[in-house]
């Protein structure tokens, strides 16, 4: 039986770690209960409701968990890594680890439309998920990393709400959802208090087709090593500055399109990379975050120096309405 599916109207916000520890607590034994000796997987993606669920679960049954990460080539520089070092090195957890980035930029290889290119991330995500759990035996539960907001949404007929993952149909598990009933910020509460570290549990949203979007038009890969890279000095740069959990959301983009530039006194032909950094409440309006002239000029002098393929760089202040956060 799944424990409670309903947000208690009474229930309390958990906002201190006192609060965290109480509902850890309970859920650990409700998860006992529900799993017995029994095992669960979970698509562990490195993202903040996926990390608590996996470290609740570590914590509650241990290794009847098996964690499935699969990186499709579109994360975030030291991402998988990470992953890697939080849940198998440290919290000992059965992590199974697939490197799926050819299969993935191979398939989407000359793909230029957007709605195209995250279908062909979303059903490879779940080939590559299915293909994992069909060589494993033995397992009865699925657990998820649904959210509260994400049932209000689907109740509201905003958002679908993907039962079991969008796994065929001959796959048949429970579901095991032990934050289902949490927003978002008592999640990173959990989070914290169950020793995740701080970048995982106040990471900004970052989207399923990850970098993908980012790179707008057909992905190749070298300029998709490029929007990995110049995002990896803005995200050191906005922690260095004090920036990180001030401003909501910041990243890199770098389209499809090439101008002049002079590198070391010869001619170069290289692709723009745009920076956006973002506030927000909830995502339908936002607005600019001003960088001072200091970090624009640094963070302009890093980029075409460090990273190849960039002579440009460009900032983009528009807000949402009229653009939208992503490119794609
Ligand atoms: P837009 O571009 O619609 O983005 O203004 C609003 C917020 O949603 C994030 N976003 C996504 N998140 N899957 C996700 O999980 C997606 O396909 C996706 N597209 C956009 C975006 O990063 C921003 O925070």
């Amino acid at each position: 039986m799944n424990p409670i599916l309903v947000r208690p109207a009474d229930m309390v916000r958990i906002t201190t770690p006192a609060l965290a520890e109480k509902y850890i607590e309970s859920q650990i034994s409700a998860l006992r209960e529900q799993i017995g000796d029994k095992k669960v997987l979970l698509a562990l993606s490195g993202g903040v409701d996926s990390s608590v669920v996996a470290a609740l679960l570590i914590k509650a049954v241990g290794r009847q968990l098996v964690c499935v990460h699969v990186n499709h080539g579109l994360l975030r520089k030291g991402e998988p890594e990470q992953v890697i070092k939080v849940f198998r090195d440290e919290m000992k957890a059965d992590l199974i680890y697939v490197d799926a980035t050819d299969r993935f930029l191979d398939k989407l290889a000359g793909v230029t439309d957007p709605e195209q290119k995250r279908k062909i991330i979303g059903g490879e995500f779940i080939e590559v998920f299915a293909e994992e759990a069909r060589k494993l035996d033995g397992i009865e539960f699925l657990a998820q990393g649904t959210i509260w907001p994400d049932i209000l949404e689907s109740e509201a007929g905003i958002k679908a709400h993907h039962n079991a993952g969008g796994l065929p149909e001959d796959m048949k598990f429970e579901l095991v959802e032990p934050v289902r009933i949490l927003f978002k910020d008592e999640v990173r509460i959990v989070g914290k208090q169950l020793g995740l570290p701080d970048n995982m549990v106040f990471r900004q949203p970052f989207p399923g087709p990850g970098l993908g979007v980012r790179c707008p038009g057909a992905i190749t890969r070298d300029r998709l090593e490029a929007v990995r890279e110049a995002d990896a000095i803005l995200r050191e740069e906005f922690e260095k500055n004090g920036l990180e959990g001030k401003v909501w959301q910041y990243f890199t983009v770098v389209p499809d399109f090439k101008s002049t530039g002079i590198k070391n006194g010869k001619r170069t032909f290289d692709w723009p990379c745009i920076i956006r950094a973002i506030n927000t409440t909830d995502v339908m309006e936002v607005t600019v975050e001003h960088l001072s002239d200091v970090l624009i000029d640094h963070l302009v002098k890093r980029i075409t120096t460090e990273v190849p393929g960039i002579n440009r760089v460009l900032f983009d202040y528009t807000p949402k309405p009229p653009a939208t956060v992503e490119y794609e």
